[in-house]
């Protein structure tokens, strides 16, 4: 029996072919690179299609890219072969996922919210490593389930122990209708 949440974006991810190609990295992460400490190893969360991921591999880090959608992984395993980039991918559910203790350089976490994953954060990344975290905060007429949106500043007291390098909340404009709001974090693990 597949998982709900790989049956659901297995879906979305094989309807659209050309997903991959059409997806920048984020914005947060290009436009602050100069926040990471020096190329290490990297996990790309919750990836998808990982261009974000992608990125970091095209400036020298090594990149883990999990997801449980294995069709986005198979997007980004195409063009990180073409492009011969040091990426390995693996299909996890990460609801509760297990990371092993202080071995990252930068975490990603992009547009995936699973609130037990923050203590995960904390105590996987290396002394001085850097979380980078964008998703959508929860607003008024919002009819989806509460749960799957942050709570407006909920992200910043999560991590009010830490350094914060960045914290913002904007409005992003989506690719079709209406304003949404979202939540950017950068924030260092203490050294
Ligand atoms: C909105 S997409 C974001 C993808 C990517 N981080 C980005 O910003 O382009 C959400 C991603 O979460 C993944 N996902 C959903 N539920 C998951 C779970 N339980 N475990 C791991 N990944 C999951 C989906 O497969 C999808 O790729």
């Amino acid at each position: 029996m597949p998982h709900p949440d790989a049956l659901k974006w297995n879906t979305r991810y094989s309807s659209d072919p050309h997903r991959s190609e059409q997806k920048r990295p984020h914005a947060l992460l290009t436009s602050h690179l100069h926040l990471l400490p020096a190329p290490g190893l990297a996990v790309d969360m919750a990836c998808g299609t990982s261009a974000s991921g992608l990125f970091l591999a095209a400036h020298k880090w090594q990149v883990i890219c999990l997801d449980v959608a294995e069709s986005a992984l198979r997007h980004a395993q195409v063009r990180a072969r073409k492009d011969t980039l040091p990426i390995s991918f693996a299909v996890m559910d990460l609801t509760y996922p297990w990371l092993p203790v202080s071995s990252f350089d930068a975490i990603l976490n992009f547009y995936y919210l699973a609130r037990p994953l923050w203590e995960t954060y904390k105590k996987s990344l290396k002394p001085g490593g850097v979380l980078f975290f964008e998703t959508y905060v929860w607003q008024p007429g919002i009819e989806m389930n509460p749960a799957h949106y942050l709570q407006p500043d909920e992200l910043r007291q999560a991590f009010m122990d830490w350094e914060i390098l960045h914290y913002h909340e904007l409005n992003c404009p989506r690719s079709s209708d209406k304003l949404r709001q979202i939540a950017q974090l950068i924030v260092r693990a203490p050294i």
